[in-house]
């Protein structure tokens, strides 16, 4: 192996340069490698083909940026097509890219993605071109790893997000909803209502009761707490309800999940009489420079990712496992979504501080008397 590519796809995430300064600094300086930069993710490799040789030079300052030099696509000509519910994986375009990839002296790949782009990954490595996957995602819904990297910067946007509501809450005795990111897992919104003090939290692994939620309201409000935080995932729903969705999606990719926030301010306008607000965090939780963790796992995954090559793995993933980083079987990391437990320690703790998840049932869960709010 002298020549590895690095490739970053899917949404951006903050972290995304750490790990391809660190993927270069490993490479050239510990195993005396050359670094190639495929750009817009894997569709660099089609066509005419966008690469340029990264250096150590070329990564310096790199730590602390947001987003990647290299760019990223979400969707692209790789991604499995489900049509009619047949999956087709486009031949002529693994074929194109293989055969650029060997005209371009490229051994092998560092790819720095979510499921999606990890799953096309594996598809490489399944044709002969070996890889290591780097696990990146706000969402943290990759499985086979305790953390993904841009999880925790955008944990920390969330919950900044929730400090600022709470006093513009309290101010106007309001209910403020705050949605956030995370397709279809709620660990955003998990996480940032803890750390923010939200005072309910939706997330799509606990579907919810709207009149739950008004009831929560109406408790707070009679023990004097006339604002309520709610935090909303974007893929939460009602009990028998269904996703709300921004747009109907285009000829690049599926819908785009977004607009609960806005329903559940509507809904409890009319059910508390409360004035309500919805605020959408939007891509404000994938921008900016990561915090001192990300920029630290993010180092740490991207060399590890090169030790792992230089040592021989190919089609793994490295993951983050009680602190240690160890590779495990892309297979295994892009099987399936990493969920929320609703049984999970976390969701017990949540409770115990007095967080409803809407849950019709949730009264078991509250044994104190009176004002818990
Ligand atoms: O997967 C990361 C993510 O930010 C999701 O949380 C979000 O639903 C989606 O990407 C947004 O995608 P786009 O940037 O294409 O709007």
């Amino acid at each position: 192996m002298k020549t590895i590519g690095i490739v970053t796809g899917g949404g951006d995430a903050p972290g995304l340069n750490a790990v391809i300064r660190a993927a270069v600094k490993t490479a050239v300086n510990e195993y005396g490698l050359r670094v190639v930069g495929i750009e817009d993710s894997f569709e660099g490799l089609l066509a005419e083909t966008r690469v340029r040789e990264l250096r150590p030079s070329d990564v310096r300052g790199l730590l602390p940026r947001g987003g990647t030099i290299l760019g990223t696509r979400n969707r692209g000509r790789f991604v499995v097509r489900q049509e009619e519910g047949r999956a087709e994986k486009s031949e002529e375009i693994y074929r194109e890219a293989l055969d650029n990839l060997a005209r371009l002296r490229i051994d092998a790949l560092v790819v720095v993605g979510g499921e999606g782009t990890l799953g096309i990954a594996a598809e490489f490595d399944r044709r002969g071109m070996p890889v290591v996957g780097v696990p990146k995602t706000i969402d943290n819904d990759l499985a086979a790893t305790e953390l993904t990297f841009g999880f925790m910067t955008a944990l920390d946007t969330a919950t900044e997000a929730l400090d600022r509501l709470h006093t513009t809450a309290e101010s106007h005795d309001r209910v403020m909803i705050l949605e956030v990111m995370g397709r279809h897992t709620g660990w955003i919104a998990l996480h940032s209502g803890v750390s923010g003090g939200a005072d309910v939290i939706l997330i799509p692994e606990i579907p919810f009761s709207m009149e739950r939620v008004a009831q929560k309201v109406r408790d707070r409000a009679a023990c004097d707490a006339q604002f309520s935080i709610i935090v909303a995932a974007e893929g939460a729903k009602e009990i028998e309800g269904q996703h709300h969705y921004q747009d109907v999606g285009d000829s690049r990719g599926a819908a785009r999940l977004g607009g609960i926030g806005h329903h559940v301010a509507q809904e409890l306008m009319e059910r508390t009489g409360k004035e309500a607000r919805c605020v959408v965090l939007g891509h404000l939780q994938r921008g900016g420079s990561p915090n001192a963790f990300d920029r630290m796992l993010a180092t740490n995954f991207g060399s590890s990712a090169v030790r792992s090559l230089a040592g021989g793995e190919r089609g793994v993933m490295v993951s983050l496992q009680a602190a240690n980083i160890r590779t495990v079987p892309l297979a295994e990391a892009t099987a399936n979504l990493k969920t929320v437990s609703p049984e999970s320690q976390l969701v017990r703790t949540a409770r115990d501080v007095g967080v409803s998840f809407g849950a019709p049932d949730e009264e078991r869960f509250h044994h104190g008397e009176g004002c818990d709010q």
